[in-house]
């Protein structure tokens, strides 16, 4: 497939952006030209600011006071740095809320908040919309034409939900035009259980602990309508940006795989997509977490098709909310922050560039610490990553086109997450999904993380764990994807629900059964500690062999039309099924009844990557804990080597030849790379 290079996240600025949230309405004037100073020294271009500077702007109702941004503004511009300029509704001021109590939030339990904290609105208020456009308009039309407005950074990261009287009524509307009629309500919802059948629209309610909570219709319709009234709220603080700054791009960070929101839903509306990372480094397996974080930067680099999308925030050292605040090692700043990019980030951005004096997170990590001076060990790897950063200029606005996607869904999170059984509570949908997406990450095999509405047309092999929820339409486009010639692979709990959360009639998979051939009678949720084996049968033409481990689900399934490749090994459905394959058309769909260990996955995927000729980053054996992700533009080939091991580790690259470009350094066959090294591979 041919690929192109994206332009600049602003054509203005073809470069990658370093910097982060710039707090300088928190600081007396007299500090801003030493961060001026200290920002040319840390190799920074990109300050966000304004976040949480509603009463700085707006001290009064309707006075507005913009001078001290406009010096900030200024101030970046003759410095040579840039704004990503936020909207700052995360937060109000203590009189909006005084005068008008209807912009704070009510809870669940039906109580409104006292003014306090932050992202505490209503996202439906009237007067909370009027007032957010109000002040986006003016920032937007005051500098529009501001040689520093880089990108707009929208609120910030939005969540939450609201259950006033006002929210209660837009989602009487929302259901109401999703429904139409009541009999169609109470069908989808299947109301007649315990009879909650609702006879009138003024019943219904958002789901809440001193209500309903039992029906599961409801509660996923809740979910959507939260989406979308968020959604709804960001489009109204769109307008006025979109108005006076036609050419500026807009985003707002969002969360990684947030549950609260389905950011599949608010991406259509945004020009470029961003997300705040913030793992947890040196605390356990650093290797698996490194492989967690790629699988959500891959999702955030598929929210807008391939897109390079902003590492929003990300911290330079430690941040202040987690048990322990372990700083990052040496080198493991640029490890993190490059793997970012490697993933397909055009930044690194932090939070954030001077440490708090006060307040709840005056121990968080920051570029700048509360000694003042740039001769701090954090300064100097921001710094040190700055100049980096400056060399990557080629990489700009390229991205990959894997030949592997993982269907990661938000709502099936939800269904599958609600439904009491076949295991409580959390089925490990996430997990699963990124175990599988490990597999990949091992070998250095790029993968997209999408959700089910997307296009599987460029995929040679589609993966659906656990995809408990099958939508209307995507059952029949997997089959399509499948006679043209794909690879699917399907997992245990899957086609069990339709978007109503009603179950499937007829058998499990339900509208998966004719392409994956099998019949999925019952499923088995075992005990902690309890396990199964699953034996590879001889000739089952992946190379499978010894024995396998299974735990928590093991579906008992008939293959109808498939083909039998394993079967398990004890208990009463000892020689069942435990994995088929099913030839449909020009392609296959395989079914792994069971949650296997993991070196199951390594030898299904690491077959099916070698039959399928699936796209890689480097064709070599990488090391464990090392990793490899592809960038281009379809000429030029950037290959990202990163070491998440404490220990320096060697990769043979073979005849590549190729400089690395972080230093311009020709490289060998053989590559050191120290411990936490990163190179990047220009061939
Ligand atoms: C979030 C917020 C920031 C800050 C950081 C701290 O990502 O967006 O304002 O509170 O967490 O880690
Ligand atoms: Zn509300």
């Amino acid at each position: 497939m041919t690929i192109n290079r994206y332009p600049p996240i602003n054509p203005r600025f073809p470069h990658m952006l370093h910097g982060g949230d710039y707090n300088p309405d928190q600081w007396p004037e007299a500090v801003w030209d030493e961060d001026m100073r200290l920002m040319k020294l840390a190799h920074c271009n990109a300050m966000t600011v304004a976040i949480f500077a509603w009463t700085k702007l707006e001290p009064a109702e309707g006075q507005f006071e913009f001078g001290w941004l406009d010096r900030v503004m200024d101030l970046l511009a003759e410095n040579g740095g840039y704004a990503v300029l936020a909207t700052p509704s995360g937060a109000r001021p203590a009189w909006l809320a005084a005068k008008y109590p209807e912009v704070l939030r009510v809870r669940p339990d039906r109580g409104r908040n006292l003014f306090g904290v932050r992202h505490n609105h209503c996202f439906t208020s009237p007067i909370y919309r009027e007032k957010t456009a109000l002040i986006n308009s003016k920032l937007a039309e005051r500098y529009a034409d501001h040689p520093a407005l880089l990108a707009w950074h929208l609120s910030n990261e939005y969540s939450g939900e609201c259950h006033c009287d006002l929210c209660r009524a837009a989602f009487r509307t929302w259901v109401k035009r999703k429904y139409g009629t009541l009999d169609a309500l109470n069908h989808a919802w299947w109301t007649g259980f315990w009879s909650h059948t609702v006879t009138d629209w003024e019943q219904i309610d958002p789901p809440s602990p001193i209500g309903e909570t039992s029906v599961h219709g409801l509660n996923l319709d809740w979910k959507r309508f939260v989406t979308d009234q968020t959604t709804d709220f960001m489009r109204v603080e769109i307008a006025p940006l979109r108005q006076f700054t036609p050419a500026v791009p807009i985003t707002t960070n969002m969360m990684g795989t947030f549950p609260g929101l389905n950011y599949w839903r608010m991406a259509p509306h945004l020009d470029v997509i961003s997300w705040d990372s913030y793992p947890m480094w040196h605390k356990a397996d650093d290797i698996a977490l490194a492989s967690d974080i790629a699988f959500v930067h891959d999702i955030n680099r598929c929210l807008k098709g391939g897109k390079p999308f902003m590492l929003m925030e990300s911290v330079p050292s430690a941040t202040n909310w987690v048990p322990a605040a372990k700083v990052k090692r040496p080198g493991m700043h640029a490890l993190s922050s490059l793997q970012a990019v490697a993933h397909g980030s055009d930044t690194v951005q932090y939070f954030q560039w001077r440490k708090s004096r006060g307040s709840a997170e005056k121990f968080h990590g920051a570029v700048v610490d509360h000694v003042g001076h740039e001769d701090t060990r954090v300064f100097n790897d921001v710094a040190d990553l700055g100049r980096k950063l400056e060399r990557l200029d080629p990489v700009v606005g390229t991205t990959v086109r894997p030949d592997v996607a993982i269907i990661y869904d938000w709502e099936n999170n939800w269904a599958m997450t609600d439904a009491q059984g076949p295991r409580r509570g959390d089925k490990g949908y996430l997990d699963d999904s990124k175990r599988h997406h490990r597999a990949f990450w091992k070998r250095g095999i790029p993968v997209d993380v999408i959700d089910m509405e997307q296009d599987f047309g460029s995929y040679k092999l589609l993966i659906a764990p656990m995809l408990y929820m099958v939508r209307p339409g995507v059952a029949e486009r997997i089959e399509a994807f499948v006679k043209a010639g794909g690879t699917f692979v399907a997992t245990y709990l899957s086609g069990i629900v339709d978007e109503n959360d009603l179950c499937f009639l007829g058998g499990w998979p339900g509208p998966l059964r004719e392409t994956l051939g099998i019949w999925a009678e019952e499923i088995d949720a075992l005990y902690e500690g309890d396990a199964n084996a699953v034996l590879p049968a001889s000739g089952n033409g992946l190379g499978l062999s010894g024995e396998y481990v299974a735990r928590e689900f093991c579906d008992l399934i008939h293959a109808d039309t498939a083909t039998v490749l394993a079967t398990y090994g004890s208990d009463f459905y000892a020689g069942r099924p435990a994995l088929t394959v099913n030839e449909l058309g020009k392609g296959r769909a395989y079914y792994i009844a069971s949650r296997n260990d993991e070196r199951f996955l390594d030898d299904f995927y690491g077959a099916l990557g070698g039959q399928l000729s699936l796209l890689r980053a480097l064709d070599a054996d990488l090391p464990s804990g090392v990793s490899a992700q592809l960038r281009t533009d379809g000429e030029r080939r950037f290959v990202f080597l990163m070491n998440f091991n404490p220990t320096p580790a060697t990769v043979n690259i073979g005849a590549l030849s190729s400089t690395d470009l972080l230093t311009g350094v020709p490289l060998d066959k053989q590559v050191e790379l120290p411990a936490y090294g990163v190179i990047v591979l220009a061939a």
